[in-house]
């Protein structure tokens, strides 16, 4: 990228992108596997972190290494500037898409665990990277579901006002239109934590994300 060029991104003035003689494709010959970013989103309730937890031991299982980013853990640091209005979202979500993209190119399976409510910012983070190394996940579980869990008591905060600009409730949700993989009900059933990894795997072998 820019091999010598003095360049300016943001407000950054004079930088230049240094390349190192290891790379992305040693780590993952290292690795034995492609670093890449799965990306879980849904609604607060929807078992975006139940699968992500299921995903990444199922990976350590057969001796992959992953690495969980999650949205709630990641507002206890990183992001703990940022509230919930559009724009906040919007810093969550691309400050997530860039430390996802550094442990991709570490060769690492990054498994990124957030609503990430707005198509554009999910999108966007998409378009930064090169083919194939964004594998979206939507957790396709009904409001009425992820509200009767109410693992975090939450949505009965949203319902009575004590909490505003909720998603599902008074903030909207944007389904991908076009991702990779899809967890739905099955004739009104949950698929298990470890039924969930297994639909995200079976992609992930298919796709040679498994080898280097
Ligand atoms: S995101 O919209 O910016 O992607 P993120 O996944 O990081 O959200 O954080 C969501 C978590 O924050 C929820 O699981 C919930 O515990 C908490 N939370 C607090 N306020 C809100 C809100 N207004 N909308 C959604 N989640 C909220």
């Amino acid at each position: 990228m820019n091999g010598h060029v003095i360049s300016t991104v943001g407000r950054s003035t004079n930088i230049k992108w240094h390349e190192c003689p290891i790379g992305k494709l040693e780590r993952q010959s290292l690795l034995g596997q492609k670093g890449c970013i799965v990306w879980i989103t849904g609604l607060s309730g929807s078992g975006k972190s139940t699968l992500a937890c299921a995903l990444s031991r199922e990976l350590y299982c057969r001796g992959r290494l992953s690495y969980v980013l999650d949205g709630d853990n990641l507002r206890h640091g990183l992001n703990s500037d940022l509230g919930f209005k559009q724009e906040d979202r919007a810093e969550n979500i691309r400050r997530i898409g860039e430390v996802a993209k550094l442990f991709a190119d570490a060769g690492v399976i990054c498994i990124a665990s957030l609503i990430s409510p707005y198509r554009r910012d999910r999108d966007a983070c998409r378009a930064s990277l090169s083919e194939g190394t964004f594998i979206e996940v939507f957790m396709d579980m009904p409001l009425e579901l992820c509200e009767a869990r109410d693992v975090k008591g939450l949505y009965k905060l949203a319902r009575v006002g004590n909490i505003k600009g909720f998603t599902g409730i008074d903030d909207p949700y944007e389904a991908p239109l076009n991702c990779e993989i899809v967890i739905q009900q099955k004739d009104g059933v949950c698929p298990s934590p470890s039924a969930m990894a297994e639909q995200v795997l079976s992609y992930m072998e298919s796709k040679g994300y498994l080898r280097a």
